[in-house]
């Protein structure tokens, strides 16, 4: 392929056999420099690919000087003639490997200095100077690899998109705080002093202002800005799915959903997934799997045995059951092969969680052996080991705790005991999450809406909800799950502005303050708002498992660190003071040495 005819004929990665004899000019980086007596080699790097250079020592210029002068990762301009390597000289495992250009001369574009790290795949950098040099790590093939993906996958998912008759919209991002229960990123306005705009948490509101205005089918691949604490799978600065549509239901959302994950895995891993993806309500996932995003590939599971548990003549037990707090067991197969060291890492990691601990026992041949077997000598015993479904050979795990710190140690025993004991599955599994509760309580006990404030009830529930019940009440939204990673989120919208009304007022959300913050939305479905519904998918983290990639900041061009800095651009920063006169701030900011006494 001509690449631009002022610069280079070719790229590094487009010579073949049939070019040879051809007159060529590449450009590319210098990644590698041999020289034997009066032969030198340069191999020339771009994105396309890795071209040997050659000069022999019968070069009749200056091209041997020019050549041996060159540095590691300087970019230069060769000119030369294709020919075949002689016959054992040849690189099977490049595409160019069976040519090399013979050069009569080379120009440095522009020199490097020394480089604070190799350009190499094989060599490990910290991830504190890769993300410092970011465009040198983007020379290396992983993360060259992660973004020409993504770019492939986003363009799948734009083509997927459009032809199910979505508009793409850009919403804005100096906007009004929305409603995702993160932190804003506040920007402060110059024309309006003491006024600050957010950046948006998602683009939520607008959608469904979208549907409002009669748009249909909206969809973005759209930025989000959180400040929360990071976890390995967030990022402050993300990337959603966003969609939006009218006149619809769950199994539409599903549908489209299913449909552009299947074209991105198509067009992306050239695999074929399987719809309609399984489907598996809140309430079961959670107990079964003691999560809203079970990672099904483990195939182990928790057993209620509350009813058999009050049998054993246990304290822990009795006592935890006359609080109403759970019991619940995990059997794992094959478990009793385990060491005492590895279960004690398994029952410590349970206690870190919050629990007392994480009574276990192994069914041996002549009977239960381990902590919790001198509870299970009995026929009682005999009767909670058949309840939990334990056989010779297995480990059997019982949490007893309150529902909260029960729900946090289950999922630990089984992610641990899965992973210890090799049972994940290979293949991929994906689940639709339904009927999350509407509302949860958060650590001081106030209510608020598990997912946002503008999610539909399940209409059987509203009376319970008008009667002021607030746990238990069932909404109707909905969560994607791949492999135990939360990939997106949507529900219904509630488009009634009474109903709006009623949850505000439901979640404490003052009329006045409602009113406040969103007299727009309000305002909006007073002028005829279609029933609507939407789902956002998290593309990064979505990409980083298709692409098989260890974080989610290694499928991003530009991320940030677990503190949310930049160490490419020292961000965030301090800025003059004329800055912030301008906009009318005073910074107050005070130090730890300040506030000393
Ligand atoms: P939600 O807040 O659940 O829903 O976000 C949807 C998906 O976005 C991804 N995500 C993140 N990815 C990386 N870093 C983060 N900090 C981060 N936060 C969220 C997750 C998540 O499942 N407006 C609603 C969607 C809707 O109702 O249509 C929303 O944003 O993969």
């Amino acid at each position: 392929m001509i690449r631009s005819a002022a610069w280079r004929s070719h790229s590094c990665g487009d010579l073949r056999a049939e070019n040879v004899g051809q007159q060529v000019t590449l450009c590319g980086w210098v990644d590698n420099r041999r020289n034997h007596g009066a032969i030198h080699f340069v191999d020339l790097r771009d994105r396309y690919g890795i071209t040997q250079l050659v000069v022999d020592g019968d070069a009749a210029n200056d091209a041997a000087d020019q050549m041996s002068g060159l540095h590691q990762e300087d970019v230069v301009q060769a000119k030369g003639v294709v020919r075949m390597r002689i016959e054992g000289q040849r690189n099977p495992d490049r595409v160019t490997g069976d040519v090399e250009v013979l050069v009569t001369s080379v120009e440095v574009l522009s020199s490097s200095k020394t480089l604070p790290f190799e350009i190499a795949d094989h060599i490990d950098v910290p991830e504190d100077t890769r993300l410092k040099y970011r465009y040198l790590d983007m020379r290396r093939s992983p993360l060259q690899r992660a973004l020409q993906l993504r770019s492939k996958a986003n363009n799948a998912i734009r083509n997927s998109l459009c032809a199910q008759e979505f508009v793409e919209v850009e919403t804005p991002m100096l906007t009004r705080s929305t409603p995702e229960g993160a932190r804003d990123y506040l920007v402060p306005s110059r024309m309006r002093p003491g006024s600050w705009f957010a950046l948006p948490q998602s683009p939520q509101i607008f959608k469904q202002l979208c549907m409002v205005g009669g748009l249909d089918r909206y969809f973005q691949i759209a930025r989000c800005m959180r400040d929360e604490d990071l976890r390995a799978d967030r990022q402050p600065e993300f990337t959603q799915l966003d969609i939006e549509m009218s006149f619809v239901d769950e199994e539409d959302v599903y549908a489209a959903v299913e449909s552009v994950m299947q074209d991105v895995y198509q067009a992306v891993r050239e695999t074929e997934l399987v719809t309609p993806f399984e489907r598996m309500p809140y309430n079961e996932a959670i107990a079964l799997y003691a999560s809203d995003k079970p990672d099904l590939r483990n195939p182990l599971q928790i057993v209620d045995v509350a009813d058999v548990a009050g049998t054993l003549d246990f304290v822990v037990f009795d006592n935890v059951l006359e609080s109403k707090g759970w019991i619940r067991a995990i059997n794992v197969p094959g478990g009793a092969s385990l060491s005492r060291k590895q279960i004690e890492n398994i029952e410590r990691l349970a206690k870190e969680s919050g629990v007392g601990g994480a009574a276990w026992c192994k069914i041996g041949a002549d009977g239960p052996t381990g902590p919790l077997s001198r509870f299970l000598k009995s026929e009682a015993g005999g009767a909670f080991i058949e309840k939990v479904g334990a056989a010779e050979g297995d480990l059997l795990f019982t949490i007893a705790d309150t529902p909260r710190r029960a729900l946090v140690a289950l999922d630990v025993v089984r992610r641990e005991s899965g992973a210890v004991m090799n049972l994940l599955a290979d293949a991929d599994r994906i689940v639709w999450i339904t009927e999350f509760p509407l509302f949860e309580k958060n650590d001081d006990g106030v209510f608020h809406p598990a997912h946002h404030p503008f999610t539909c009830p399940v209409s059987e529930d509203l009376p319970l909800l008008r009667d002021g019940q607030k746990e238990g009440i069932r909404s109707r939204a909905y969560d994607l799950v791949l492999n135990g990673v939360e990939l997106g989120s949507g529900s219904i919208r509630i488009h009634d502005k009474d109903l709006q009304s009623e949850i505000f007022d439901a979640i404490g959300l003052p009329p006045e303050v409602a009113a406040e913050r969103f007299e727009f939305l309000l305002k909006a479905f007073s002028y005829g708002a279609p029933p609507h519904a939407g789902f956002a998918i998290g593309l990064d983290r979505l990409y980083s498992i298709m692409f098989d990639a260890e974080s989610i900041r290694d499928v991003i061009a530009f991320p940030k660190t677990a503190t949310s800095a930049c160490p490419l651009t020292a961000a965030p920063s301090a800025v003059d003071s004329e800055q912030l006169d301008e906009l009318g701030i005073k910074q107050q900011i005070e130090t730890e040495q300040e506030v000393k006494p």
